[in-house]
């Protein structure tokens, strides 16, 4: 199964990713984890990855798609992926119709979460992400920053009301105009993010169970 998770920041990819990739044994493959985690190793694409990050900039597409071209290239991408945050352009989704058809494989489903602004704010500016396991959760729900794996819950440094905006800002400006290109191949489900949780996941096992 090949599907894309589009939505803007803080709509819920990551944290739908998680259950979806464990329920049909495919790969979460979220470019800005990738990233997050090139710049914790000192990588050099994650020292060049930073300055566009810190801003809400999307990285530049040659250093974006070689990364995911390698990473479906692995063994366990070879039956299927869960793309989380790409493609996030017309040109990344270009570069992905033509690598998947190189591979002679084809995207199935392109799941947009809607969700508004306003919501997007609040739900950023509370988010605390574990610095060990990756768990996401949010100030409201937590007891402690100690998160049970033994890690810490940490604020992501582009969770500033500042560079959230700027996020927000590039997600309408570059990363909508891809929902209009994939509904023109018929490929695209919405999803309504703004319900909780439990209400987003069974929206989208109901799609991908077809
Ligand atoms: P990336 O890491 O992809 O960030 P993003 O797209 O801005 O999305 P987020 O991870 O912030 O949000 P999410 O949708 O995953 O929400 P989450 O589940 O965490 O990218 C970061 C940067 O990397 C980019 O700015 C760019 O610089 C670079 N980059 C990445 N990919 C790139 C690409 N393809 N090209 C170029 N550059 C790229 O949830 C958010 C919060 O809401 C959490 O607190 C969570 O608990 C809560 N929550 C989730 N669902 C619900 C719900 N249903 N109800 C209530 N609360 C909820
Ligand atoms: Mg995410």
């Amino acid at each position: 199964m090949q599907v894309i998770l589009v939505g803007p920041p803080g709509s819920g990819k990551g944290t739908q990713a998680k259950s979806i990739s464990v329920k049909y044994h495919i790969p979460h493959i979220s470019t800005g984890d990738m990233f997050r985690y090139h710049l914790k190793n000192n990588t050099p694409v994650g020292l060049e990855a930073k300055t566009f990050m810190d801003k809400g900039l999307l990285v530049p597409d040659y250093l974006t798609n070689q990364m995911v071209d390698l990473r479906l290239q692995e063994p366990d991408a070879k039956g299927g992926f869960l793309l989380d945050g790409f493609p996030r352009n017309l040109e990344q989704a270009r570069f992905l119709d033509d690598l998947l058809k190189q591979q002679g494989r084809r995207l199935e489903h392109v799941l947009w979460i809607d969700v508004e602004d306003k919501i997007i704010i609040e739900r950023l500016s509370g988010r605390r992400v574990c610095n060990k396991c990756g768990n996401i959760s949010h100030i409201d729900h937590l007891q402690s920053n100690r998160c049970s794996c033994g890690g810490t819950y940490v604020t992501r440094v582009d969770d500033t009301l500042e560079v959230i905006s700027d996020r927000l800002k590039v997600y309408h400006d570059q990363t909508e105009p891809i929902v209009a290109y994939y509904q023109a191949q018929g490929k695209v489900r919405v999803i309504d993010g703004s319900l909780a949780e439990v209400d987003v996941n069974k929206q989208i096992y109901e799609v991908l169970s077809k």
